[in-house]
């Protein structure tokens, strides 16, 4: 089966619900949770507006792209609309899905309208290196996006958050593998899309939402996620998995941003030393590699 047939035979939205939302209220949510579940569903809402900006590229009218990130979107979509719902089960005062993308993306930074400036520009002059960067991109943070769930899911204690987790956690790791195979064809025999590809990520690595949220508020927040030496290893292990693909050996583009945004993070998740943070960057590695 073709990877796009594959796909498509699986794609649906989250099922959310059938969860017993009794019992997620009897366990409650922390504060702390709250703020992450806000900030997944503020980036998640936000990918319709990414899809727009990619969709209007001429480079994009390839039938099988067009299908992939027509279902992508429809299923973050319910990513963001199953995370509100919850809580609102769990009696948090949140905006409707629709609602928050729109007052989201309204307040959209400088910067996310520059993206979108300069990846027009990069799809008209080179398009089959912007094709490879755009798989190359959703790569890298589908990885993190499916890192981010699983943490959570693995540090809740409200036993129904965990399971909505895990089964987001299961479509973006489809993702991942979508994007990661899709870069891997562009990428083969490519020197200069590899190239390209490469100086993009060591230059502007940082993870999704980046247009959204200020670059302090994104950090903080991924640091509370990963507190500490842990987000080394996450990044080294998402940084591996990525240095598998056409000309990215040795790519460290990921755990080059955990470093760079250590002195902004508050003192109780920054990393302790240099020495947990190289075995925590090892653990990554080895994860990666098995
Ligand atoms: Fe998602
Ligand atoms: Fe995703």
């Amino acid at each position: 089966m073709s990877d796009i047939a594959y796909h498509i035979a699986i794609s649906n939205k989250v099922e959310f619900e059938d969860l017993d939302f009794d019992t997620a209220r009897k366990h409650g949510i922390t504060d702390q949770e709250i703020e992450t579940l806000k900030y997944f569903a503020d980036i998640e809402s936000q990918t319709v507006y990414y899809f727009l900006e990619v969709a209007k590229l001429q480079v994009v009218r390839d039938p099988e792209l067009l299908t992939f990130l027509t279902m992508w979107n429809y299923e973050e979509y319910f990513h963001s609309y199953a995370l509100t719902r919850f809580m609102e089960e769990c009696g948090v005062p949140v905006e409707s899905a629709t609602d928050r993308s729109t007052k989201v993306r309204a307040g959209a930074r400088f910067k996310a309208k520059f993206e979108d400036f300069a990846q027009g520009l990069i799809a008209k002059s080179a398009p089959k290196s912007f094709i490879g960067l755009w798989m190359f991109w959703g790569a890298l943070q589908e990885c993190l996006t499916t890192q981010a769930y699983e943490e959570l899911a693995n540090q809740t204690k409200n036993p129904v958050l965990q399971e909505l987790c895990r089964r987001i956690a299961k479509q973006e790791r489809r993702h991942f593998a979508y994007y990661w195979s899709a870069s891997k064809r562009r990428l083969e025999g490519r020197p200069n899309t590899q190239k390209f590809v490469r100086f993009i990520a060591n230059q502007f690595y940082a993870p999704v939402g980046g247009g959204v949220k200020t670059d302090e508020e994104g950090a903080r927040l991924v640091a509370k996620l990963f507190p500490q030496e842990r987000i080394f290893e996450v990044m080294s292990y998402i940084e591996k998995k990525m240095a598998l693909l056409p000309g990215m050996a040795g790519l460290d583009c990921c755990t080059g941003w955990a470093a760079k945004i250590q002195p902004i993070l508050p003192e109780e998740t920054r990393a302790r030393s240099m020495g947990e943070r190289r075995d925590a960057q090892k653990k990554g590695a080895d994860r990666a590699a098995a």
